[in-house]
């Protein structure tokens, strides 16, 4: 099976689209994969370098613009693919049609929490132009599926969330070297978060109330992992809530590699993530709650779109309203005061991931999908 994939979201950026796209590069079909891809610096050389698969990145970000078009069509021919893959259905599945007809091949494209969003504030139809040209459209949760199914227009929805790794993140990664080089204590007790920097992510909230979790929990600390246009606003913010002294690190953006250690050195990882703009912006899963999970970590989630869906609520983790500053506290004070339960539920997340979020079943799901609309 020969396969082009045509996609803005790539790792070595961070986020939850270039990491799932990531691993189904790294285990479907990767020899006989070419990637189109966004424009990259040196680290993204170096990145594509070590892939199976070969990318090919394009001038700028990947729009849906003739440009885009004529490039992926120039490659793609040369490459003779028997199937195209969309890294996300908006706004690329606009092209789906000019790829599908160029290269004579079906067009297959994920979906995630944005186009699940649309709908919502009345924009279906730019799901309907997006997937009409489309043989299956993936989705991430029965969330994002029930918003979309109104609206898409491709014969067949089939679920392929994100999972995880769950031979790097493991309880048995070793956290240690990273509260050193954070400045925690070994043995602190850490709540944490590793997001993107944006507001839907709720770090403003964790930063904000930490002094409250503080006074019942003084020698605990707060670490935020990440990088976003929200950087310079948290640190006036954590220097407004004490800085260091009050037990806050901003520690900014972490390399690839060093990610499960990020979830290890944690005793409780918190992302109250809420909706935002009218819900166009929106948690479509949460790969970062699965990814703690695995790590045997509880997590305190926000109730935006399918992200209760990465959670055992009472088992695993707490959802709580990303807006509800007590709830927030109270869901990470529970947490902090009851190591017996943040143990218990640390296995039982660990077990559950393996069980249904493991990238291995869930890349062979998407393998199947793709011998199903060749061959149709
Ligand atoms: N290397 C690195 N460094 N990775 C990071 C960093 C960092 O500093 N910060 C976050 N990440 C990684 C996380 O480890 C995780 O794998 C991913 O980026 C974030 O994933 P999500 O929590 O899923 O968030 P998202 O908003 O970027 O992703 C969107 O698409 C996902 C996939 O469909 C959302 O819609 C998610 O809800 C959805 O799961």
């Amino acid at each position: 099976m020969r396969v082009l994939w045509l996609t803005n979201d790539l790792p070595p950026r961070a986020g939850g689209i270039q990491q799932f796209v990531g691993n189904l590069l790294d285990r479907v079909h990767p020899d006989d994969t070419l990637v189109v891809g966004p424009a990259g610096d040196d680290e993204a050389a170096a990145h594509d370098a070590r892939q199976r698969y070969r990318t090919v990145r394009l001038p700028g970000p990947v729009f849906p613009t003739p440009r885009t078009l004529r490039s992926t069509l120039t490659v793609g021919r040369s490459h003779r693919p028997d199937v195209v893959v969309l890294g996300a259905s908006w706004p690329l599945g606009e092209l789906a049609g000019r790829l599908g007809d160029g290269l004579g091949v079906p067009v297959v494209s994920l979906s995630h929490g944005l186009e699940a969003g649309l709908p919502g504030v009345g924009l279906g139809r730019l799901v309907r132009r997006a997937t009409r040209d489309l043989a299956a459209l993936t989705t991430i949760s029965d969330w994002t599926e029930d918003r979309l199914r109104p609206h898409v227009a491709a014969p067949r929805l089939v679920r392929v969330p994100p999972g995880v790794d769950e031979e790097r993140f493991t309880p048995d990664v070793d956290g240690g070297r990273l509260r050193e080089r954070w400045g925690v204590p070994p043995d602190a007790p850490l709540v944490g978060c590793v997001s993107r920097l944006v507001p839907r992510k709720g770090q403003d909230r964790l930063v904000r109330l930490w002094p409250r979790v503080r006074a019942a929990h003084p020698d605990a600390w707060l670490v935020v992992v990440g990088e976003g246009p929200l950087a310079s606003r948290l640190a006036r913010a954590a220097a407004d809530a004490g800085g260091r002294q009050a037990g806050i690190v901003l520690a900014g953006r972490a390399p690839w590699e060093d990610l499960p250690a990020c979830y290890a050195a944690l005793d409780v990882f918190a992302m109250p993530c809420r909706t935002r703009l009218a819900g166009t912006d929106v948690e479509g899963l949460g790969i970062v709650y699965l990814e703690a999970q695995a790590c045997g970590v509880p997590v305190v989630a926000g109730d935006s779109g399918g992200a209760p869906e990465a959670v055992r609520p009472g088992e695993t983790g707490t959802v709580v309203d990303g807006r509800d500053d007590d709830a927030i506290v109270a869901a990470i004070d529970g947490w902090l005061a009851d190591d017996r339960g943040r143990a218990d539920a640390g296995a039982v997340g660990r077990a559950w991931v393996e069980r249904q979020w493991s990238w291995t079943a869930i890349a062979e799901r998407f393998a199947r999908l793709l011998d199903d609309v060749v061959g149709a």
